[in-house]
């Protein structure tokens, strides 16, 4: 049997799910990318006046349900990306860990109505979490997966575990880049060593602040791409000339900083590079510019402030990406420093930004030990690496011996929700 359990004759899946602060990730094991990967950030809507007056109602128009009928829920990007009144759009992700479980919620009926299009009691679900996941939000996810969701079989896996297992090690220094921290984590044999993960808070949501305020210091209109209704085609660097849409209602200061977010990582995957070098006023203005164009139609070249924007992710003394992973290396026993530098796993959507893992590699390397052999594993495709979690996930629920760790239902009925605590380290 492989990551599949038999009901009625049909060979149903496990599921994985890997959630962050940028998305959640969400597929089948056994394949090899998630079936979707949904924004972490939910548009809550209050209801209109009639159905709060009438609670049998169903809401209509959101692509979800509400249990609550004094408010309507908009997931995933068709709907986020269009102006909405009164929509905020709120967060249920704090510090790595899920913090806001009705809004949670939302996002699992979702995945499984709309993503799987499948029923919650046919699928086994492995989860991913952050190596620092606190023991009550573990049981509480356990509780929910088995109450709620009746699923068959349950179990919860560090996303740094998981991300080695998808780069071919069981052994590693995990550096996981995303959007709101960078991390070293050590794995050893498959386990996390927990005293030893060290973090930092500088990731893509640091790269956005530090570029928006520099777009906005240069005097670059972000207005977002749904805002805007026609265009004009302009000369580089010339003002832009465009119409924004016309509505009957203002966004909501939480929509519209999330699209401008958008946009600007849109720039920073674009136009943003990591320099091999501690950055350098005049070496980085003798590298090729890139021209890139923002929604209103304004566009121009990006020279210098390619480096200097993406330098944010290294130059912090203690905070840099280098820096905490010697650090974390250093937390560990001397033994198995040796295991640790032979695979220096990097992962997460932010070590996409060009020229991360070239840096990374140069700056642990003069702080690698003299004795020891760096070497680095980062996977070439953009897909592997932004969801290197989801498919050591993925790997991990189709091995056969890993049938047999399942926390299946009954096991959950018998003992409770503090089984997680007994059999997922
Ligand atoms: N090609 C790319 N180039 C540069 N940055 C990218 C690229 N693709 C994704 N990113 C950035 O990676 C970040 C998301 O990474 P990831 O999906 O690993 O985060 P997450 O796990 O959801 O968040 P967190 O780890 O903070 O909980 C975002 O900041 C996004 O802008
Ligand atoms: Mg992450």
């Amino acid at each position: 049997m492989s990551g599949s359990l038999l009901y009625g004759g049909d060979e149903i899946g496990a599921l994985v799910f890997d959630p962050g602060h940028h998305s959640l990730r969400v597929g089948y094991a056994q394949e090899d990318t998630p079936k979707a990967e949904i924004p972490a950030i939910v548009g809550v809507a209050p209801a209109p006046e009639e159905i709060k007056l009438d609670p049998e109602a169903k809401p209509d128009d959101s692509n979800v349900s509400s249990n609550a009928p004094t408010h309507k829920y908009y997931i995933d990007t068709a709907y986020l990306h269009g102006p909405r009144a009164n929509m905020e759009l709120q967060s249920y992700m704090k510090d790595g860990m899920i913090e806001d479980w009705d809004l949670f919620e939302k996002i699992m009926d979702y995945s499984y109505s709309k993503v799987i299009q499948s029923e919650s009691m046919y699928h086994p679900v492995l989860f991913s979490e952050s190596p620092w996941n606190q023991r009550q939000k573990r049981e509480k996810l356990t509780e929910i997966m088995f109450e709620k969701y009746k699923v068959p079989a349950f179990f919860l896996v560090k996303n740094a575990a998981l991300a080695a297992f998808a780069n071919g090690r069981a052994t590693a220094l995990v550096i996981d880049s995303g959007a709101t921290h960078t991390t070293a984590v050590p794995v050893l044999d498959g386990y996390v060593l927990a005293n030893a993960v060290v973090k930092s808070p500088l990731g893509g949501d640091l790269l956005v602040l530090r570029a928006r305020e520099l777009l906005e210091s240069m005097g670059i209109d972000l207005t977002p791409t749904p805002m805007i209704a026609s265009k004009e085609v302009v000369r580089e660097k010339e003002p832009p000339k465009f119409t924004k849409k016309k509505l009957s209602f203002q966004p909501s200061n939480s929509w519209l900083n999330y699209m401008i977010k958008k946009t600007i990582q849109d720039f920073q995957q674009t136009v943003l590079q990591v320099s091999e070098n501690p950055y350098d006023e005049r070496a980085a203005t003798s590298i090729p510019a890139v021209h890139y164009e923002f929604p209103s139609g304004y566009h121009q070249d990006f020279g210098p402030e390619r480096f200097k924007l993406a330098e944010g992710l290294f130059d912090h003394a203690m905070l840099g990406a280098g820096y905490i992973a010697a650090t974390s290396a250093g937390m560990c026993d001397v033994d198995i420093r040796p295991a640790l530098y032979s695979a220096v796993v990097v992962t997460g959507g932010n070590s996409l930004v060009q020229g991360f893992s070239d840096r990374l590699s140069r700056d642990l390397s003069s702080r690698t030990p003299g004795s020891l052999r760096m070497k680095m594993i980062a996977a070439n495709g953009t897909v592997e690496r932004r969801f290197g979690a989801w498919v050591g996930g993925s790997i991990l629920a189709s091995i056969g011996t890993f049938q047999q760790m399942w926390i299946s239902m009954q096991e959950y009925q018998e003992c409770g929700k503090s089984q997680v605590d007994r059999k997922c380290p």
